[in-house]
């Protein structure tokens, strides 16, 4: 064995990876004939030895005598599939890579032709393994990034052209995974659907024979679906894993555009493989000589404890490798925004006269949404162009920004830079900016086209407006927003064959512009944002401090969009406002109390956004102790450990549970929304805290003291009567 490092062994003979990392195994390794394939994937393997001793490889198989292999890995129970499976022979599933080559030969046959250990920037374990073509010059870089203490693997892939003639690729994936073949069962399939003012629906679904796909072909990740999985094994006795127990395998992609995730079931044993990456539907890419193609990331783990583990997970691999690092550790700051009170309907002294209450409130970071430029009267007009409305501040935002300064709060801007409204100075001058096709109507959304970002110069529009902005203002936040998908997408001065590479090149070119701005800005946070949640993913986390899950700010609903929010997403990256009870939007049109409301907010980034003209000296009193008390648990709740305790989705009763990582302190969310049949008391048992320490708890009807074990079998008992009624309990080790 050669021995690399704790968590990248390699075995020479017979040729075997092992990534460890804290819980799990992940191995794949190389036959006599060079194919490189997959064998495990689940809980540790202890004794390294096991490895060689189970004589887990097929030997001497003939190169493309694909079948010898499988039947020889299926005997042994293994799944007998290609690590990065290539279109080309008997592969009929979902390819990680199709190419063309020079005379057409669409069929690519991959081998092992080297692999090195290195370490990430971020000091991680890396392993690449370099795949070759066995006739044409190509090569694939695996990549294996291993967060040994979270349980998780962040893999991607580069393709390189190491010959002189064109390779066309029609598909290249960031990974494939495999599930273990199992029996008497069947795996389940947890994701998040939904639509504008609906995201990050929880759904569990069997997964059915056949394939299933989550995708979007929108350009931007879309609110329909997101791309985060979930898979656990399901069966009629034990009904599969639960929030903190059994076994899950789950995954996201860090891709903001057009994506896939394909998830192939056969039965009988079980068998899943799950591909996914850059959208293969209206993508084709040309690799000249020396170029490469790099995918996304592709972030995957397995636990044995269940679909709140997994989400810890990922949430702490958000804040400790993934989140910009200029802001990770820093606390998200309390936002207001009027967008949902005045919508464009706002000058400079209806600002001041707001900053002046917002700062009273505790505000820290005062915001002006959509409406401050060009003739922005409506959403009809001036996308595009990104200079001060003359009208609303005669003398610019300095003034405002000034006075916001001098209350002690920091200033933020909304912008849409990748749309145009037919109606503006930019479109007027550069109609071609846009993505179109010859002839065909330039379809619109709220009069709003898109800009063809993959146009260098439309990038450097983008920055120049915004690095302009930006060096003339003392701004500290920037909302980015995106209000459509893209539409006929072409680009018609662009050679043909590179005109489906519009897709990536936009994300690519979106996330440069952002990290120039970082680079130049580093001060400034940044919050994603697309009519809602409609681009959330870790591609965003990755160039992006938060992100907007929705517009709906009903605090009911949001219960569902949070909780499905947080399945994948970190509680710090959600912001969360409390707005009017009967809102601008109407959503529900229920009026719920002030105090469920915050209680919803709170457990994320929190902001307001209601009509503070409106509040009472004791209602202003009411909304700054809510902040006040918000700002005391910010640190738990924005870093510490999640514990879905009870999901709205399940009765009239839900929980939220988070606690600090040295479990010296924790914060309860207790929700009823409503009460019927004269509901008995129910009793809420907490997670994650020391079973040996005492705990102060505060916010029931009279402060206790019990132990971390008490608390955990025994648990809380909120008295919460009434519809909308709820709790934030709070817990403090002695
Ligand atoms: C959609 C966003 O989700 C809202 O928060 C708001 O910024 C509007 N766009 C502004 O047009």
């Amino acid at each position: 064995m050669e021995n690399t490092s704790p968590a990248i062994q390699y075995f020479a003979d017979p040729g075997l990876w092992l990534l460890s990392t804290a819980n799990t195994a992940y191995l794949f390794g190389r036959s006599a004939n060079g194919r490189v394939q997959h064998l495990y994937w689940g809980e540790k393997i202890t004794d390294a030895q096991d490895v060689s001793a189970f004589g887990l490889i097929a030997e001497g198989d003939p190169v493309g005598d694909y079948d010898v292999i499988a039947v020889q890995l299926q005997r042994k129970g293994l799944v007998p599939v290609d690590e990065y499976p290539a279109w080309g022979g008997f592969f009929y599933q979902e390819p990680c890579l199709k190419a063309t080559f020079a005379g057409g030969v669409r069929d690519s046959h991959l081998v092992y032709s080297r692999h090195e250990v290195k370490t990430t920037s971020d000091g991680l374990p890396l392993l690449v393994v370099t795949l070759k073509e066995t006739l044409y010059p190509l090569e694939v870089d695996l990549y294996y990034k291993v967060v040994p203490e979270l349980d998780l693997l962040e893999r991607w892939s580069v393709v390189r052209n190491t010959g002189q003639e064109r390779i066309e690729l029609e598909a290249a994936l960031s990974a494939g995974w495999h599930l273990p073949n199992r029996v008497q069962g069947q795996y389940r399939l947890t994701h998040l659907t939904g639509r504008w003012n609906t995201e990050c629906q929880v759904r569990h679904d069997l997964l059915p024979d056949g394939k299933t796909t989550l995708e979007s072909r929108r350009a931007i990740t879309s609110a329909e679906m997101n791309p985060f999985f979930a898979l656990d094994w399901w069966d009629a006795d034990s009904g599969g894993a639960g929030e903190e127990s059994g076994e899950v395998w789950f995954g996201a992609l860090g891709w903001s555009g057009s994506w896939k995730i394909t998830l192939e079931r056969s039965a009988d044993p079980e068998r899943v493989y799950i591909a996914g990456g850059v959208q293969d539907f209206e993508f084709r890419w040309q690799l000249g000589a020396g170029e490469e193609f790099t995918t996304p990331p592709f972030t995957a783990g397995f636990t044995a404890n269940g679909f709140g583990q997994a989400s810890r997970n990922l949430h702490r691999y958000q804040l400790d490798y993934l989140l910009p690092r200029s802001h990770a550790r820093k606390l998200r700051p309390v936002i207001y925004n009027s967008w949902e009170v005045y919508f464009f309907d706002f000058n400079e002294e209806k600002q001041f006269e707001l900053a002046d209450r917002a700062a009273r409130l505790g505000v820290e970071l005062f915001v002006i949404d959509d409406g401050w430029y060009g003739r922005r009267w409506s959403d009809r007009v001036s996308l595009g162009d990104w200079f001060v409305s003359p009208e609303k501040f005669p003398n610019g935002l300095g003034p405002l920004i000034k006075r916001v300064n001098e209350l002690g709060m920091n200033f933020g801007l909304w912008v849409e830079p990748e749309s145009v409204n037919a109606d503006s100075d930019l479109y007027r001058a550069h109609p071609d900016w846009v993505y179109n096709f010859p002839r065909r109507p330039r379809n619109e959304v709220r009069k709003a086209m898109m800009l063809n970002l993959a146009r260098p110069e439309v990038a450097t529009y983008i920055f120049d407006c915004l690095d302009k902005l930006l060096s003339q203002n003392n701004i500290s936040y920037i909302k980015w927003d995106f209000n459509r998908p893209i539409t006929e997408p072409g680009w018609p001065d662009a050679p043909l064959e590179h005109q489906r590479e519009i897709y990536v090149r936009h994300v690519t070119a979106l996330y440069e512009v952002v990290d120039r701005l970082r680079a130049k800005y580093p001060a400034v946070a940044w919050e994603a944002c697309s009519s809602g949640g409609a681009r959330l993913d870790l591609g965003m986390i990755r160039h992006f401090d938060q992100v907007w899950p929705s517009d709906n700010t009903d605090p009911f609903d949001r219960l569902f969009i949070q909780e499905g929010y947080s399945f994948a997403y970190a509680p710090k990256t959600m912001v969360n406002w409390v707005t009017e009870s009967n809102g601008s939007h109407s959503i529900n049109n229920q009026a719920l109390n002030l105090r469920y409301r915050f209680h919803s907010a709170m457990t994320g980034t929190l902001g307001v956004g209601e009509d503070l003209h409106r509040y009472t000296p004791e209602y202003e009193a009411e909304v700054a102790a809510y902040i006040r008390e918000y700002k005391a648990i910010r640190p738990i709740v924005q870093e510490g450990d999640l514990y879905r305790l009870i999901s709205p989705r399940r009765g009239s009763l839900a929980a939220l549970e988070y606690v600090k990582p040295d479990r010296s302190e924790a914060v309860v969310f207790v929700y009823r929304h409503t009460e019927h049949y004269w509901f008995s008391a129910a009793r809420v048992r907490l997670c994650g805290l020391d079973p040996a320490r005492s705990y102060r708890v505060e916010g029931l009807r009279r402060e206790i003291v019990v132990s971390g074990q008490s608390l955990m079998s025994l648990g809380l008992l909120p008295e919460l009567s009434g519809h909308f009624a709820s709790a934030l309990i709070k817990l403090t080790a002695l």
